[in-house]
């Protein structure tokens, strides 16, 4: 009797787990799709191109680039290119691209 009662708390627990898990892992190759346009200045391996301007992406860690790529949009880092080249991504745009920079050396 004890473990029948027990049994809707344990499925609550675990459907509890299930809701709480982060939301879905970064999609690596729409990633890539989107970091074309960013290629013209950042260059296909992300090494940027310093005697324009264009900083390097590669080794940087996606929470970083995210972040960069959230305050470029909003404003609160000032940047008339960057903010154009993010104001057509969405939250789970910037994550993809943001996974995808990290992934370039
Ligand atoms: C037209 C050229 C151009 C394109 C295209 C471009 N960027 Fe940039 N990006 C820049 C410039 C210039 C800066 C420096 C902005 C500043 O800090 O003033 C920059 C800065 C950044 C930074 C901050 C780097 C740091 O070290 O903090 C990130 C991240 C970034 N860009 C990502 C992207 C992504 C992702 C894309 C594609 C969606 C993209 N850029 C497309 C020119 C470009």
């Amino acid at each position: 009797m004890k473990i029948k009662k027990a049994i809707p708390i344990l499925l609550g627990l675990a459907l509890a787990v299930v809701l709480a898990a982060p939301s879905q892992a970064a999609d690596l190759a729409a990633g890539k799709d989107k970091y074309k346009v960013c290629a013209g200045c950042h260059g296909p391996t992300g090494t940027g191109n310093a005697a324009l301007g264009y900083p390097q992406l590669s080794g940087k860690d996606a929470a970083y680039v995210a972040e960069q790529l959230r305050a470029f949009k909003s404003g609160r880092r000032e940047s008339a290119t960057m903010k154009a080249m993010v104001a057509g991504l969405g939250d789970a745009d910037i994550d993809n691209v943001a996974a995808y920079v990290a992934t370039l050396q």
